[in-house]
This record gives structure tokens, sequence and C-alpha cells, in this order.
């Protein structure tokens, strides 16, 4: 059993339009609502549009069969000010939107993110009230020069400082998301033992920062091309408690696809 609960958070990228939306939310609805559903509560679901979207999906997941936090792709430190195209933490939470992700590997790749800009994006969210998935993961040539341990200590240290101490104690506000980057849209994917030892690298990191408590509370989800048939697999592994799913999650069957897998494991 997963002490956990398992998280099923779908990351859709700049993939759906406002039509898009309202479709398969439409669908997903009666995916969760089949008579051969039975719902969870220890199988906690997420969706993440992008920005443009966010009040689509959350008015159209009001009264949903099953508990389905909508979150942003990204947010600022800032509650305001002169940050052209960047995304308030407060407006977030004044619009009822609960979620962001913060340290996504494509915006470290193609927007400048760094492992301290990222703690400050965490530190915004949090203060606004967000729960946040920080994601973390190394590229192919760290993996290949044996950098994986490395990478994990260099992203993580800027959160693991006691600023952050009471929130990973707390446990509810934080989840980390282990995404390796040659495993992201490439269809390649961890093994699950490649997960797993990440995973509880990351966990004996946690228990090391802030104790026991924090690093047994604390969700660690796994993303990079999971999908229905390979969920099982990664969801099973002790320290996995779930996943962050990009393009599988676009696919309305797909995801709910998801939700069972996970339901079945952690009912
Ligand atoms: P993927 O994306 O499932 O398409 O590999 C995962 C992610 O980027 O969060």
């Amino acid at each position: 059993m997963k002490p956990r609960g398992l998280w099923v958070a779908g990351n859709w990228k700049m993939n759906l339009g406002v039509q898009a939306t309202q479709s398969y939310l439409t669908q997903l609805k009666q995916e969760l609502r089949a008579s051969d559903f039975t719902p969870s509560h220890s199988v906690r679901l997420a969706l993440f549009p992008s920005a443009e979207l966010l009040t689509v999906a959350a008015t159209a997941t009001t009264n949903f069969p099953l508990p389905l936090l909508i979150g942003a792709q990204n947010v600022h430190w800032e509650s305001k000010g002169a940050f052209t195209g960047e995304i308030s933490p407060a407006s977030l939470s004044e619009l009822g939107i609960p979620a962001a992700l913060v340290g996504h590997s494509e915006r470290r790749q193609y927007f400048g993110e760094t492992d301290e800009t990222a703690a400050k994006r965490l530190k915004g969210a949090l203060n606004a009230g967000l729960i946040v998935i920080f994601c973390v993961g190394e590229t192919r040539a760290e993996r290949e020069s044996n950098q994986t341990s490395e990478v994990l200590r260099r992203q993580l240290a800027p959160i693991f400082t006691s600023d952050f101490q009471k929130e990973f104690e707390s446990g509810d506000r934080i989840l980390i998301a282990y995404e390796p980057v040659w495993a992201i849209g490439t269809g390649l994917t961890a093994t699950p033992e490649q997960a797993q030892e990440a995973h509880q690298e990351i966990r004996l990191r946690l228990q090391n920062a802030f104790g026991s408590s924090a690093s047994t509370r604390t969700p660690i989800l796994y993303g990079g091309s999971v999908t229905p048939e390979n969920a099982k697999d990664l969801f099973s592994q002790r320290d996995v408690d779930g996943g962050l799913v990009g393009g599988a999650s676009v696919d309305p069957h797909k995801y709910a696809a998801l939700v069972r897998i996970a339901t079945a494991l952690s009912p």
C-alpha cells in the first residue's frame, strides 16, 4: 500500500485550447463517473493548464465527481510589480487557483530559470497559500557522466534551507517531482529501479535537511514519459508517490486510465 497515497498530476504544457479544455473536462467527468470506477480518497488529482486556460478549467471542474486541483505551470516570486508576462501568485489565489508548478525543466531550459529563481518562486507561491510541485532532474549528459546525485543536491540546495523548514515539516504544500530531462517527451522512461533510486535519494536528502517527519510526509512524484502502460510499475515503487505526466495527460482517456491505475494501487 502507498503510505502517502498517489498523485496523478497532468502537465498540459501549451497543448490544449479553450474548446479542447472544455471537451477534455466533459469527457474526464464522464470517465470518473462511470459505474465501474470507485473513487479513492488517497488518490489526488491535479491538472496544470496553460495560464490563459486556468479559469476555463477551474469553472469546468466545479462539481466534479472527484476533487481536482487546477494549477499554473509557473508563478512569479513577487505578488505584483513590473514583471511583464509573469504570473502573480496572489492573483492565482484570489482566483481560487490553488496550485502551481515551479522549476519545470522546460522553464529551466528555455526561459532562464535557475536553481535560485526556482527557490524564490517556491517562496512566493507558498506565501500566497499555494500548493507547489517543485521539479528537479538531470539531463542525459549529466546521467551519463554519473552526476545525477550531484545535480539533485545542487537543485534542491536552495530549498532545503531553514526558510522552508516549517513547510516541509507540515508536509502538505510542497511536493517534489523527479523528472529526468532525458525522459521528458522522449518516450524514454526511467526504469522503475532508476526512479526508485532517485526518489530514495531525494527522500534521504529531505531527512538530512529537515528530519524524518518531513521526509516521510513529502510526496515525490515521478515525471518523464509516464503512460498507462508503464505507470503501474513506476507507481508501485516504495518512494514514488504518483506522477507528473505531460504527453499522456493531454488525452482524457489516458489521464483517466492513470487515475484508475493509481486507484487500484491505493484503495
Ligand atoms: P512527458 O512530460 O510525460 O510528456 O514526458 C512530463 C513533464 O514534462 O512534466
